[in-house]
């Protein structure tokens, strides 16, 4: 099987090329990635001949058609992924989210090839803290951010054209995901590497924001699951019940560096900062058969930890330009 998978230069996609190489022998890959600040060659060296690497944008109509023209299965992951990111410049995330999503569902639908649309549980906006209630596939779209608002967009994009033109489609929201080759930009790598280098952790607001976290592998495998038993037009939603604040997430990183607990500081926080996601994922468990591996997110973590303590060669070039980022917005 020839696959084309978009932004597997980024955190979850690298993931993705390296767990498909590993269990699925028959499938050669095709990663088509811009390289933005996001993309790195150091989590996809080696991997050749079963991997082509092609630096190019996915919005690039003429490329896009000619690299799936030659695929039997596109899997998009690529897109401008940080909310913080989306708050300081919002027009990458409406280009590559929305218009690079346009251009691949015309491509697909030219060529006819079967399409797995990655997204997000943030499209449903947020919950309460004591609200009992968890997202499902049913609940109504009311994304906050130039982010979420442009996957809420790339969703429909995708709908209308199941709906439309007959694309064979699956789509797929998962919530926050965790593990190896995630940028330093992000909540956890970005506090495990500032404990590394002895600057205390930093929490947006109070830091009782609660995340769903989800081991990268887990999403990887649903994932895989939805393209081979899933219905086609259909979502599904992914997460492994890991909902922890974000306050408990910093303690535990710290407490497994060997640190005090309470040795972090609270910053200025994220405008309209959404308080809580939290996923339902019985239509992925109970249709498709799919359950987690990591189910204990502490051990999962500590994994986590283990590898930024071990790959520093890997994240040390980001870590200085995203900081300085963070130091000019008090963050
Ligand atoms: P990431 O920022 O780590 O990686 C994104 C990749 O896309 C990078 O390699 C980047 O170079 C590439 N890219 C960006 N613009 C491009 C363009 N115009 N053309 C080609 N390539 C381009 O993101 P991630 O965290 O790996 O997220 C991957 C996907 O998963 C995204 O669609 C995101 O919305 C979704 N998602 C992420 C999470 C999460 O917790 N990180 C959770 C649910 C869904
Ligand atoms: O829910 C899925 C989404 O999860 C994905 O769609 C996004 O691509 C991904 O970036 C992630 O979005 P979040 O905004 O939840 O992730 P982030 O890592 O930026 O922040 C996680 C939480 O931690 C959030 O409540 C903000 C907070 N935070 C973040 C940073 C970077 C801090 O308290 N301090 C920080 O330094």
């Amino acid at each position: 099987m020839r696959m084309l998978v978009t932004g597997g230069a980024g955190f979850i996609g690298a993931n993705f090329v390296h767990t498909t190489l590993e269990e699925r022998p028959d499938v050669e890959i095709t990663v088509l990635d811009a390289f933005t600040y996001a993309g790195n060659e150091a989590s996809l060296t080696g991997l050749e001949p079963r991997v082509t690497v092609v630096k190019g944008d996915i919005a690039d109509a003429e490329l896009v058609d000619r690299l799936v023209a030659d695929s039997d299965l596109v899997v998009h992951f690529a897109a401008e992924s940080h909310n913080d990111n989306s708050l300081a410049n919002p027009w990458p995330f409406v280009q590559t989210n929305v218009i690079g999503t346009y251009t691949l569902l015309e491509a697909v639908r030219r060529h006819e090839v079967r399409y797995h649309h990655i997204s997000t549980d943030e499209v449903y906006g947020d919950l309460e803290l004591d609200d009992p209630a968890r997202f499902t596939e049913n609940t109504p779209y009311n994304p906050s951010s130039p982010y979420s608002s442009t996957k809420a967009a790339s969703d429909l994009l995708v709908r209308a054209w199941v709906r439309s033109f007959g694309v064979r489609a699956t789509i797929s929201n998962c919530s926050n995901n965790y593990g190896p080759y995630q940028h330093v930009e992000k909540f956890i790598p970005r506090q495990i590497t500032n404990v590394l280098d002895g600057v205390r952790p930093k929490l947006y607001g109070q830091g009782l924001n609660v995340r769903d976290w989800i081991h990268v592998t887990d999403h990887n495998r649903a994932v895989w699951t939805i393209i081979e038993k899933g219905q086609l037009g259909e979502t599904y939603l992914i997460g492994a019940d890991g909902e922890v604040d974000n306050r408990t997430v910093v303690e535990m990183i710290l407490q497994q560096l060997g640190q005090d607990a309470d040795a972090f500081d609270l910053v200025t926080d994220r405008p309209g900062h959404d308080m809580r996601y939290a996923i339902d994922a019985t239509r992925l468990r109970t249709e498709l058969g799919w359950t987690p591996i990591y189910e204990d997110f502490r051990s999962g973590l500590s994994q986590t930890v283990a590898w930024y303590r071990d790959n520093e060669a890997w994240w040390r070039p980001q870590k200085q330009a995203t900081e300085a980022k963070y130091a000019a917005a008090g963050q």
